[in-house]
């Protein structure tokens, strides 16, 4: 085809598209609008950095944040950039040569700061609280300003928010867990009833370890996934209504992910989704992983709720769930005009939370009893010792023999203090600006109780470093109860858990 060539009219037009972007052009960047311009941001600059100062005038003290990326400048460096830059640089030295924990980190910092410090996570204000005094001061005594849970962006994009866990502090977290309370209670949670369920799951772990013991022969066998399973099955068959077989594909695949999701939600790269949330959505890697974990467990647990609904007959309940819906059914149904509370959507975040907060706490604290029965055999053998003598060895112990087992309690809080399987808790924040301690907590700041500092308080424990059971008991050897314990965090849900998991944990003894 042979071109025609541009006809006047093209021409013309491109004449006026030409002058109206020379004069868009000289408008734009004319003199006076580029003064305009800078001036605006200077002036965006300064009211910011007002704002900012307004807002953070009096509070904690703690190390100058770099821009964007706060105090966790340091932190996001690769480790193996840290391995290079340590022949250089001697901080970078030590971050290379001697890792610390995030808690045993902050505690140092607190040392230099002091029990309340202030650090930054991009532009996030955190007050990180530290030992007995300041934890218990804040969660006691102000426990209104400080039980709200922060939106963090990584864990709002995976939880919306929902279930009970993460829920804001109002009327849905408190329904909520009221629910969660009392329904897991009619199901057995801390009762004797919950018991052969426990035992099925201890049976279950002496044949498996039998036979993979005989297998593995002298190379050692990693416990974990045999601990969880009995473990998640105790929750399972409170919540869903069934046990697993702990080979069962599906059920395995689902602990699987939920350990690997938690894992991979403290890797440095996802860590950054709450500074950058749409790296969240990257279509490779860690984020890519996340979110097939996100996506997996939803559909096995709505999968479960879905089979619940078809058979459900609200006169017999079987499990939480049935519970729920039939809970959430009657709200539906019922003539009062309120918007109803409950819902499925809801329903799968509280199970997911139950999962999730309960499988790994729960498995981590026997898997470090066993860890310090095998360095401690001497206060194994009393352990021992005090079980044959209390419950004998025809039966396994219970509930029940609970007040007569002093020592095995202070064995078990013992490794719990030393231990602290969450030691930072789950983070809370200011539902509002607050005065703490001389300091302003300004509304949104997330708290930080630093739980592993208060069980590693010089002033609350003699030698806290040191494993001693003993610490729990009185001179006639009777159990003392220590306000300083936390293992639970301080507050209101907390004493209830204290009370209930305990006891169910207590049975899973190392046997002899
Ligand atoms: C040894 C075992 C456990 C330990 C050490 C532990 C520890 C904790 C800690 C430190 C918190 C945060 C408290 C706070 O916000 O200040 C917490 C919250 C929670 N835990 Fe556990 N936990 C354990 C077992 C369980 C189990 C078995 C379940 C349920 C099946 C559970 C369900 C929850 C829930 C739902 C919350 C949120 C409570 C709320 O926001 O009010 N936990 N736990």
């Amino acid at each position: 085809k042979v071109s025609e060539g541009p006809t006047e009219m093209d021409l013309v037009s491109a004449r006026v598209m030409d002058a109206s972007l020379s004069l868009l052009w000289q408008c734009v960047f004319s003199p006076a609008n580029i003064v305009g311009l800078v001036a605006f941001v200077l002036l965006f600059y300064v009211l910011q950095q007002y704002e900012r100062h307004r807002r953070y005038a009096n509070i904690p003290p703690g190390p100058k944040p770099w821009p964007i990326v706060g105090n966790f400048g340091g932190f996001l460096v690769p480790s193996f950039i840290v391995r290079r830059l340590a022949k250089y640089r001697k901080e970078f030295a030590k971050m290379a040569s001697n890792p610390l924990s995030p808690q045993a980190g902050l505690l140092e910092m607190s040392k230099l700061y002091g029990n309340i410090f202030s650090i930054f996570v991009g532009p996030q204000l955190m007050v990180v609280l530290t030992g007995y005094e300041t934890v218990r001061d804040a969660m006691l005594n102000h426990p209104e300003v400080f039980s709200d849970r922060p939106q963090i962006p990584l864990v709002t994009i995976i939880t919306k928010r929902k279930g009970i866990v993460f829920a804001p502090y109002g009327p849905l977290w408190r329904t909520n867990r009221k629910f969660c309370h009392s329904t897991l209670r009619s199901f057995g949670f801390g009762k004797p009833s919950l018991e052969p369920c426990i035992y099925e799951g201890l049976t279950m772990i002496k044949t498996e370890l039998q036979s993979l013991i005989e297998k593995a022969g002298p190379s050692g066998i990693d416990l974990t996934p045999l601990i969880s399973s009995a473990v998640s099955n105790v929750i399972s068959s409170m919540s869903l209504g069934q046990r697993f077989h702990h080979q069962d594909q599906e059920f395995r695949t689902m602990l699987d992910l939920m350990s690997h999701g938690m894992e991979i939600s403290v890797s440095t790269s996802i860590l950054l989704v709450n500074v950058f949330p749409w790296l969240y959505y990257l279509p490779c890697g860690a984020f890519k992983e996340l979110r097939r974990a996100e996506i997996d467990i939803t559909a096995f647990l709505k999968k479960i709720i879905a089979r619940h609904r078809a058979t459900l007959d609200p006169e017999n309940p079987r499990d939480f769930i049935d519970m729920y819906l039939v809970e959430m059914l009657a709200q539906q149904m019922g003539d009062n005009s309120e918007e109803s509370l409950f819902s499925e959507d809801d329903l799968l975040y509280i199970i997911g939370d139950l999962f999730i907060a309960g499988t790994h706490t729960t498995t981590n604290s026997v898997l470090w009893s066993i860890l310090y029965m095998s360095l401690y055999p001497d206060v194994q053998e009393k352990v021992q010792q005090e079980i044959d003598a209390v419950v004998g060895s025809e039966r396994v112990p219970s509930v029940t023999d609970k007040g007569s087992l002093p020592y095995t309690e202070a064995t078990i809080m013992e490794v719990q203090r030393m231990t602290v399987v969450v030691p930072l808790s789950i983070p809370h924040m200011a539902s509002e600006t607050t005065e703490f301690r001389g300091y302003t907590i300004p509304k949104g700041t997330v708290i930080i109780p630093n739980l592993w500092s208060v069980h590693r308080d010089p002033t609350v424990w003699e030698n806290p470093d040191d494993f001693n059971p003993d610490r729990f008991l009185d001179e006639q050897g009777k159990l003392l109860r220590k306000d300083c314990f936390i293992p639970f965090g301080i507050g209101m849900f907390l004493e209830i858990i204290r009370k209930k998991v305990i006891p169910v944990w207590k049975d899973m003894r190392v046997s002899k």
